[in-house]
């Protein structure tokens, strides 16, 4: 019951890694679970496949309420309307993770700008609204986690994702600043990066003609959830997943003059397949 009376809103709950984070802040304890993605059905199936588990659960969570809210993150409008029917009807927000985000492939010469733009716009631009939305009511109370989903993309650039990578390594540097900027206020921020996951993400149809073969090294949406949960809790500013990725960021950093060549030939092979 490590939530116990938490509220926590999560983005991008309707599919993957938001989805299952929903149900293990459920299943921790949270009192009040708010799922956001664009499609309100998904979110109410979820809502009582939710309500279902818990009720089932030997330690149930007393009040516990799920809330689905329809919202498009890339529209700041939308937003800002949607964080003030949620402060208003629950006063607060304990946990934010904003994890709602997608990613295309293909080469930035044969790409449209708008589609470059789109992505910058729910993943990284998503996030900024979110945080901005909720981010005064957590500072007043001294009290509040945000949670970023970031990926190992913001530390690797590669090809065939640089409008994905742009809007990942904008998350990370984001993050990076907010978290040094609320020291001592009660509030922090922690970014997840986790490396392929097994999701819907790879049915964008830009990945149907010419799927990258990642499969290999893919993760369980559970083991992403349990790194979000943690970091709800976590002092720290970034957490890998699987931690040992942390090596090969350490060495392009270090050698990138070593590491960038074989970063390159390996994804520019997947590109041009
Ligand atoms: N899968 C991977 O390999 C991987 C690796 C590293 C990081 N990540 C990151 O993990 C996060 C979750 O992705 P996933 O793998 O779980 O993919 P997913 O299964 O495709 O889920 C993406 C979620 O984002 C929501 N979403 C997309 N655009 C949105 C918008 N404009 N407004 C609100 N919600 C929106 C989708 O819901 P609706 O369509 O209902 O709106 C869906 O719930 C993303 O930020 C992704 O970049 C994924």
């Amino acid at each position: 019951m490590k939530f116990k009376d938490k509220f926590v809103l999560i983005t991008g709950a309707s599919s993957g890694i938001g989805r299952q984070a929903s149900i293990d802040f459920a299943l921790n304890g949270a009192s009040k679970i708010i799922l956001v993605s664009r499609t309100e059905h998904k979110l109410i199936a979820l809502q009582k496949q939710i309500e279902l588990t818990i009720s089932s659960e030997v330690r149930k969570v007393e009040n516990l309420e799920v809330i689905p809210y329809a919202c498009d993150v890339s529209k700041k409008d939308d937003v800002l309307v949607m964080a003030r029917d949620l402060l208003k009807k629950l006063g607060r927000i304990d946990i934010l993770v904003n994890n709602a985000g997608f990613g295309t492939f293909g080469a930035v010469k044969s790409q449209e700008i708008d589609d470059i733009e789109a992505i910058m716009r729910t993943n990284y631009f998503g996030m900024v609204y979110c945080t901005k939305a909720f981010l005064n009511s957590m500072v007043s109370r001294h009290s509040g986690h945000i949670v970023n989903v970031a990926s190992v993309a913001a530390s690797f650039g590669v090809a065939g994702m640089a409008g994905y990578c742009a809007s990942k390594y904008a998350i990370l540097g984001f993050s990076e600043s907010l978290h040094h900027e609320l020291r001592s206020t009660g509030v922090n921020v922690t970014v997840v990066s986790p490396i392929g996951v097994k999701t819907n993400f790879f049915d964008h149809e830009s990945f149907r003609e010419n799927k990258p073969n990642y499969t290999g090294f893919m993760l369980d949406p559970k083991s992403v959830s349990r790194a979000i949960i943690s970091a709800s809790c976590s002092p720290r500013i970034e957490i890998v997943v699987p931690n040992y990725i942390r090596a090969a960021i350490w060495m392009k950093c270090t050698f990138p003059y070593i590491v960038n060549p074989i970063v390159g030939t390996l994804f520019r092979r997947q590109l041009n397949k």
